[in-house]
């Protein structure tokens, strides 16, 4: 099939090149003209596993092309992806302008029958939004549906490859039956469905795993008080099939550039819709709540002082797996820190350059042992694996302090206290 992908970001490149893989003709189409000169010369202008290989690949065997004109882009295809940005504006509600500016364009230059495809994360009224721009400035037939997309940064392209489900929504048959044979070679379950039912399993997602988080910082809080352990209550509780196991990792809570703005635009438009979404607010206010929970450990450790005290930040990006900063928990931190008047240093295996266009104020290390050199403290902020098979025992020479403060519950407790760390995790002994 003939598709063009609008917004070539972390899901509109991974799925141009999953498209591509599986045999159609796809064009990725962005209106970042230096992002498309990077794309078309086949690299990657972020970090994600296993997918420089795959744009190469469908590249190199004239499956995938790159565009920055919609001129050019959008009269052959007959699927189109939206898949912009939808950042969210200073006050938290979702701004649709990226979403918007593409239908716009798109519309200009539709030529035959065109399914269009919202893969963005929008709310559940844009899709009724979307047929009203579009109509307003084309007389071709064209259809609107919404597959809203599930994958991880981190392993998105195997997330596409392999998806946990297949989401089509829309009213139109004929959209249903190509967006089917589309996806005819993924294996999962398929959930059809309105367009807007479509948008809100997307919110729903998002929310439900937000709640487990922020559920499960409120249980180790109440772990810290007397004394029990959140990594033993959260294996006895993950361990009933009915909940699971995964999304309840008690620390600095979530970001990323989808859970917050995500949670903020449900709030925002259930707000619209006359229903105040109090219960997804303290959701919000206790994921915002553990960045001043993990500051009072450091303060704890430190009898308050931190100015002047020189902190080593191990991880930046708001997970592992990806160099995303985009709401990334170190922000936060970092932000706070600096304002009390602590030194900051910070390191990360894939994140140091994007670290560096933000000018965060915080000197960056590509290697951890020289940014711990002379630290005070050791904050654990992104659970990277490479951060398990560090050497402890050199680390607590190079430091000023051994103190080991763990955002993430994830390193080795017991062992690090036996080689003399003070250790403090969130809701761990
Ligand atoms: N990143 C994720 O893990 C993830 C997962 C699921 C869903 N989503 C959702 O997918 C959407 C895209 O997210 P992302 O992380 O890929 O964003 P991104 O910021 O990485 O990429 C967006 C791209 O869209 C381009 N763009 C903006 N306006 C455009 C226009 N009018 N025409 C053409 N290109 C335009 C930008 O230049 C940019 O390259 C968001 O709605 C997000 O919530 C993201």
């Amino acid at each position: 099939m003939n598709i063009t992908v609008v917004g070539t970001g972390y899901v509109g490149l991974v799925t141009a090149a999953v498209f591509a893989h599986l045999g159609n003709q796809v064009c990725g189409l962005d209106i970042d003209r230096k992002k498309i000169k990077t794309l078309t010369a086949g690299k990657i202008p972020f970090y994600e596993p296993g997918l420089q290989d795959l744009v190469k690949k469908t590249i190199n065997n004239g499956n995938l092309k790159f565009c920055d004109d919609y001129k050019t882009a959008i009269p052959q295809a007959e699927i189109i992806f939206i898949c912009v940005g939808t950042p969210p504006k200073i006050n938290g509600d979702y701004d649709l302008k990226y979403v918007f500016d593409a239908a716009k364009a798109i519309a200009k230059s539709i030529k035959k029958y065109t399914l269009i495809v919202i893969k963005s994360t929008v709310p559940p009224s844009t899709g009724g939004k979307l047929q009203e721009i579009i109509k307003k400035q084309t007389r071709i037939p064209f259809d609107i549906a919404s597959c809203p997309e599930f994958l991880r940064e981190g392993c998105a392209v195997a997330d596409s490859f392999h998806p946990s489900r297949i989401v089509i929504g829309t009213g139109s048959w004929k959209a249903k039956e190509l967006l089917l044979k589309l996806h005819q070679p993924l294996e999962a379950p398929r959930v059809l469905c309105d367009v807007a039912s479509a948008q809100l399993i997307k919110y729903a997602a998002n929310a439900f795993l937000a709640t487990k988080i922020s559920f499960i910082n409120s249980i180790a809080l109440l772990c810290d008080k007397i004394g029990a352990d959140i990594l033993k209550v959260s294996e006895g509780l993950g361990l009933d099939p009915r909940i699971g196991r995964s999304f309840l990792n008690a620390g600095l809570g979530y970001g990323g550039s989808c859970f917050p703005k995500d949670i903020w635009a449900l709030i925002s438009f259930a707000a619209r819709q006359d229903y105040d979404f109090d219960f997804l607010k303290k959701v919000d206010q206790i994921n915002k709540a553990q960045i001043d929970y993990f500051i009072q450990k450091i303060k704890d450790v430190f009898v308050g002082n931190l100015k002047g005290k020189t902190l080593t930040l191990l991880g930046l990006s708001f997970k592992p797996g990806t160099d995303d900063l985009r709401e990334a928990r170190s922000l936060l931190v970092i932000d706070k820190l600096l304002k009390i008047g602590a030194k900051l240093r910070a390191t990360d295996p894939v994140a140091i350059p994007a670290a560096r266009r933000l000018k965060l104020g915080v000197e960056l290390f590509q290697n951890p042992y020289e940014a711990l050199t002379g630290a005070h403290a050791l904050l654990l902020i992104t659970e990277w694996s490479a951060y398990l098979t560090l050497d402890y025992l050199k680390i607590k020479k190079l430091m000023r302090d051994p103190v080991i403060i763990d955002g993430r519950n994830f390193l080795p407790a017991y062992e690090l206290k036996k080689i003399g760390f003070i250790y403090r995790g969130i809701g761990t002994k």
